[in-house]
């Protein structure tokens, strides 16, 4: 159940804002049913730099539905590999390697009635919002969006031009809320509870990306506020790798919150119907344990967002960090994604076919 990677052309690579750059990409011919996307999925990509194979996901900040090319969005981050390799040096006429697109953090609302949309971006979590924008306003007359948009300046804003576009557009039915943390200060409750009336929350559909602190801010401001858990949807870029975590009451499922007595012993995982066995670490998560040997376990976010890195707990106990993309049933079956996953016990055995 390895992943496969697919060869997709830069065809421009446009500056969008002080260290941000937009890659357009064509996808060849015979590829392009499995590059057939849902609005603001991510690509993944791999680079092969300085002998290193490295993977790194991107939000698509195009809408599939405008005959528009597949596009995302690259922020340079200080001391971050990939991005600065993007930016510093794919150039148009460059080809990449990627995954088909996945990611399930636009769910369409249930009811045809028509629905606001509220959206919540800071800094690059624009990407993915900026594909829910266009897909939102141009397959329908009567949705509304309001995007609460915070940058540090206003020299930061990503698709300012665009966005005024669309805007100019639709004036009846987007509604930008700029916030500019050097001059106002960070989006906090009070702000929110400014900007939205208790009337809004009640029937609207909530879309957030940024950074872990502002999501959870909002969320908490949401769920405060009578909002639903099903009417919240969240994309986590997670920049900033963890190591060695600790089990704690939210991040334990299945098991108990502590770790097995003992020296731990060894991690054994059925990949593309071989068995390997390697010594287990508390200190990684179970995918990252398996790509550090060498084996070519599957993964694509790292984030909790797609589904590809799942595997069934054959043997042992684990923590989940985040609970991401599982849904109830994912639980009872003891599926786990391997890369939010650490071991608890002193043995850990998953099954990457079983599913
Ligand atoms: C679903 C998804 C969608 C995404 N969409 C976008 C998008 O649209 N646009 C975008 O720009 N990004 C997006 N990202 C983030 C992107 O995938 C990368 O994480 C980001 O570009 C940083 O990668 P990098 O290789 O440059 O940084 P890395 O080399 O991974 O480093 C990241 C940061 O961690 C620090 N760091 C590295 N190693 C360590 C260490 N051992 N200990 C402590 N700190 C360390 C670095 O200094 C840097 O600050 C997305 C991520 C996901 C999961
Ligand atoms: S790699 Fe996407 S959920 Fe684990």
């Amino acid at each position: 159940m390895s992943v496969d990677y697919y060869p997709l052309k830069v065809s421009r690579k446009v500056r969008e804002a002080e260290d941000s750059f937009s890659f357009y990409f064509s996808v060849p011919k015979e590829h392009e049913g499995l590059f057939q996307y849902r609005p603001a999925q991510f690509l993944t990509f791999q680079f092969e730099i300085e002998g290193q194979k490295l993977v790194r996901s991107y939000s698509v900040a195009s809408s599939p539905f405008l005959n528009e090319p597949l596009r995302t969005t690259v922020k340079r981050v200080s001391g971050g590999v990939v991005s600065n390799y993007m930016i510093d040096h794919i150039k148009e006429g460059d080809t990449v390697l990627s995954q088909i697109p996945l990611g399930e953090f636009y769910k369409p609302p249930k009811s045809l009635k028509p629905g606001h949309y509220i959206l919540f971006a800071a800094g690059i979590g624009i990407t993915p919002l900026f594909s829910i924008i266009k897909t939102v306003l141009d397959s329908s007359d009567l949705d509304k969006i309001t995007l609460i948009y915070s940058n540090r300046t206003p020299e930061s804003i990503i698709y300012k031009k665009e966005l005024k576009e669309w805007q100019d557009k639709h004036k009846d039915r987007f509604f930008i809320h700029p916030v500019f943390s050097k001059t106002e200060g960070r989006l906090d409750k009070p702000k929110l509870t400014q900007l939205l009336t208790r009337e809004t929350l009640k029937d609207s559909l909530f879309y957030l990306c940024g950074p872990k602190d502002y999501m959870n801010m909002v969320s908490e401001f949401l769920t405060e506020n009578q909002v639903q858990k099903d009417q919240i949807s969240t994309e986590d870029f997670k920049v900033v790798p963890i190591r060695g975590p600790k089990p704690d009451e939210n991040s334990v499922f299945f098991t108990a919150s502590v770790f097995e007595e003992g020296e731990p012993e060894e991690l054994k995982a059925l990949i593309d119907g071989e068995e390997v066995t390697i010594p287990l670490n508390r200190e990684k998560s179970l995918l990252e344990q398996l790509l550090d040997k060498g084996y070519d376990a599957p993964f694509s976010c790292t984030s909790g967002t797609c589904m590809t890195c799942m595997a069934k707990l054959k043997e042992g106990k684990t923590f989940q960090l985040e609970e991401g993309i599982l849904d109830e049933e994912n639980i009872q079956n003891l599926e786990i994604l391997t890369c939010q996953s650490y071991p608890l016990s002193r043995k850990v055995i998953i099954d990457y076919e079983d599913l």
